[in-house]
């Protein structure tokens, strides 16, 4: 086991009120559910030993720890993308380190560009699959076995009880939810109108620039995953206007409301089983075990750092 990865989970166990059941993980703009986390402790990134830090306007970076209806939660408010020059091990490390703190389901969010046509700027979108267009692969390199197989099944990489329960909770909540395909690019620049076409005659309804890598990682670690988008606006060629960040940001304030609301019925959901959709959203999650060679050798760093 990657001997960073250790030592960041050491380090936040010992400082996390409680062994998180559930993660999230906030896309840009959607930094606000954070602020509902009930007993909660809020560590920067820069403080976690070995996280990667985001400069991107809308993501706050910071780690919220504590409760959401009573369900222990650890909030990512923030990712890094790919974009920014960081490696893909970098991208994923956050989202491994929820796996590693124990985390049987990761709700991953983002903002991203509508491809559907029926879709419009402030819908949410489930994800049902993704197309991996960032070009190559989280998992790329020597395959570190403590985390999962070398070639993991991304056939339910989104699974389907966890999809009926988002439903069924949306639906309670009077949520408009919709569903599709997420395509995950590289970025920074948006697509062309030609990208998009392309985009949607390959099935993909909504387009961004994050989620998938981490998705990828979680699966290898047998974690359960959620995924939410928010259209934040049309992608580029749907409407005759160009495409702006600010819109972006602009369109997550709108819908904040809805959003909060879904992720937190959702949370609870996951935590306490009472929606009666699935059984299987709570089966035990295939744990990485983490050698004690390798603790050893973390905490060895973390002594060294101190
Ligand atoms: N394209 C890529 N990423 C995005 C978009 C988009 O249109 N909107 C928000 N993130």
């Amino acid at each position: 086991m990657d001997s960073k990865l250790v030592a960041a989970a050491e380090w936040l166990r010992g400082r996390l009120p409680h062994p998180p059941l559930v993660g999230v993980i906030l896309g840009s703009g959607l930094g606000d559910f954070a602020d509902g986390v009930d007993d909660h402790v809020t560590i920067p990134y820069g403080s976690i030993p070995g996280f990667p830090a985001s400069a991107v306007v809308g993501h706050s970076g910071a780690l919220v720890a504590g409760t959401v209806r009573g369900v222990p939660t650890v909030v990512l408010s923030g990712r890094v993308h790919f974009y920014e020059g960081h490696k893909m091990a970098a991208v994923v490390f956050p989202a491994r380190v929820l796996g590693l703190l124990g985390c049987r389901t990761v709700i991953v969010t983002n903002a991203a560009g509508g491809i559907d046509k029926s879709f419009k700027s402030g819908n949410l979108m489930l994800i049902d699959d993704h197309i991996n267009g960032f070009g190559t692969n989280p998992l790329v390199g020597a395959n570190d076995e403590d985390l999962g197989p070398r070639f993991p099944d991304m056939s339910d990489a989104y699974r389907k009880d966890l999809r009926t329960l988002a439903l069924a909770v949306a639906r309670r909540q009077h949520v408009p939810l919709r569903h599709g395909v997420y395509v995950g690019v590289h970025g920074p620049s948006y697509e062309t109108p030609a990208e998009i076409r392309a985009f949607r005659k390959c099935g993909a309804h909504a387009v961004g620039m994050s989620t998938v890598p981490e998705v990828i990682a979680l699966n290898q670690m047998g974690v359960g995953v959620l995924g939410i988008s928010c259209i934040t606006n049309m992608a580029a060629g749907v409407l005759k206007q160009k495409l702006d960040h600010k819109e972006v940001l602009e369109t997550t304030q709108r819908v904040k409301g809805d959003f909060v609301r879904l992720l937190t019925a959702l949370v609870q959901a996951l935590g306490t089983g009472r929606s009666g959709a699935t059984e299987d959203a709570f089966r035990p999650v295939a744990r990485p075990v983490v050698r004690p060679k390798a603790r050893a050798k973390a905490r060895g760093k973390k002594a060294k750092r101190t």
